[in-house]
């Protein structure tokens, strides 16, 4: 029996998902999308996996670059992730108007409020229906002291420890 499409949205919606904007940059031009299609793949090497909607300009310049950074979000980042969802309608470089970003030693966008940062050079992709899947080599990283925002239930949370 085939699974549609609304119960796999309403059964990954019960994953908790740690936020983060997907972000590069080429040709004076910066690319950046919430994602929560993010995850640890290997520690030797270090390496970490993204999963970007192929109609997204920013998959498209990851493609393009073979580079991109993860900015893992704090939990008063909600306005920032909103924004990087398409909020508002703003798209492309102008996204990057809210938030503290600067240019890595690589050129590429870096939050300096976020929980956590990594460099990647992507080292394989697969194409999985309307995503791209980067498999991204951690070059670089970068670790802050607030918690994460969370996302679950299309809602955006704090951690509280128990
Ligand atoms: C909480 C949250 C998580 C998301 N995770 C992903 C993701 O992992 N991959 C992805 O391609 N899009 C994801 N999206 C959707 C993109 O953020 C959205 O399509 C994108 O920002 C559109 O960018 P554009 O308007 O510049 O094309 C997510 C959206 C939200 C609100």
């Amino acid at each position: 029996m085939a699974v549609d499409p609304d119960s796999f949205r309403a059964a990954m919606a019960r994953f908790p998902g740690a936020v983060t904007i997907v972000s590069t940059a080429a040709g004076g031009e910066r690319r950046g999308i919430t994602a929560t299609a993010v995850c640890s793949a290997t520690a030797d090497p270090p390496s970490l996996l993204v999963c970007l909607n192929r109609k997204t300009g920013t998959c498209a310049m990851v493609h393009q670059t073979g580079r991109f950074n993860v900015s893992l979000l704090a939990g008063d980042a909600q306005d920032i992730a909103l924004r990087f969802a398409g909020a508002g309608g703003v798209t492309g470089d102008a996204k990057f108007e809210l938030g503290n970003w600067s240019a890595d030693s690589r050129g590429l966008p870096v939050l300096a409020d976020a929980v956590a940062t990594f460099s990647c050079d992507v080292t394989a992709t697969t194409e999985a229906g309307s995503h791209s899947v980067f498999i991204g080599r951690i070059v670089e990283l970068s670790i802050g002291d607030a918690e994460a925002l969370v996302y679950e239930r299309s809602r955006f949370h704090r951690l509280q420890p128990i």
